[in-house]
């Protein structure tokens, strides 16, 4: 049956892929991006994302079958922490919780993109992470900025995971019928990778990323994922990690854990 999904970064890699990919099983598909889509905004300002979710709002007819949120930045020196947590982690709970009566009425469910840098990258700020789940995004940004964005981005896609998994649960949503999921990509092919890999003090340190499969992710494996965690019915509060090996090569026994009570 042919459904209505939202997809933020619908320009570029991950999400042009999912845009793509659901297009091909015969959906309808509202982009949301900065350029090249068919709802423009920017997802960094309060005003942006509430011109994103009016636009997805006004294009739906009021049902949302999906939502899946890939606008994101990479982390790099030379770019404001504070800018990866409007655009990686407001950007991507605004548009999920600004479009909830959507996807309620539309038997919808939501996509996060995280990443595998959650465990993979040491000694991010939890403070960060706290900071961000807390909903205050000047205060959030300010926290950020004490350090660079390369640090911040585990942060931020941490506090996306932690999101998705508080709520997943929630009368608001599992209740109301709205399954919340996240995805954990590992490096991926895409623009934002050749960003990392161009980059002269971030590129070296990006080559030393392990991976076991011998590449990088292709954006049609990710999307693969998101549309297994939009159908699957059983999928709660999910985090799916896809990776190509990297975190079972890194800390392979750091999960599962056991429960200490
Ligand atoms: N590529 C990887 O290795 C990798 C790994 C893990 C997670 N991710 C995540 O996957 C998601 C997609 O990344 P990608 O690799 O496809 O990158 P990409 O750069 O190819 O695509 C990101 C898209 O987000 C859009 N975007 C950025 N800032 C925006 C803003 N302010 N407003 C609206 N749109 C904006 C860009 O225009 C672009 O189209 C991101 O959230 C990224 O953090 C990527």
């Amino acid at each position: 049956m042919s459904g209505r999904y939202a997809v933020t970064g619908s320009a570029s890699g991950i999400g042009a892929a999912i845009r793509e990919r659901l297009l091909a099983d015969g959906h309808q598909v509202i982009g949301i991006d900065r350029v090249d889509a068919d709802v423009v905004a920017d997802l960094a300002t309060p005003g942006g994302r509430a011109k994103a979710v009016a636009g997805v709002a006004a294009a739906c007819g009021g049902e949302l079958s999906g939502l899946v949120t890939c606008a994101g930045l990479a982390g790099l020196p030379d770019r404001p922490a504070s800018l990866l947590v409007s655009v990686n982690y407001f950007g991507t709970v605004e548009l999920i919780t600004g479009l909830r009566q959507q996807l309620a009425a539309g038997g919808g469910s939501v996509v996060a993109i995280s990443s595998n840098s959650t465990t993979c990258q040491p000694g991010f700020s939890l403070e960060l992470v706290d900071a961000c789940l807390a909903g205050d995004e000047a205060a959030a940004g300010e926290v950020a900025d004490r350090a660079d964005s390369v640090s911040a981005y585990p942060a931020t896609k941490t506090a996306i995971a932690r999101w998705i998994r508080r709520h997943a649960t929630a009368p608001d949503w599992i209740g109301a019928g709205i399954r919340l999921n996240a995805v954990a990509p590992g490096l991926v092919e895409t623009p934002l990778a050749a960003e990392q890999r161009n980059h002269p003090t971030i590129g070296p340190l990006v080559a030393m990323f392990p991976l076991p499969m011998g590449r990088g992710g292709a954006p049609p494996e990710i999307a693969d994922a998101a549309t297994f965690l939009l159908n699957n019915q059983f999928c709660v509060g999910t985090l799916l990690l896809i990776d190509g090996g990297t975190e079972a090569l890194l800390r392979p026994d750091a999960w599962p854990i056991r429960w200490e009570m």
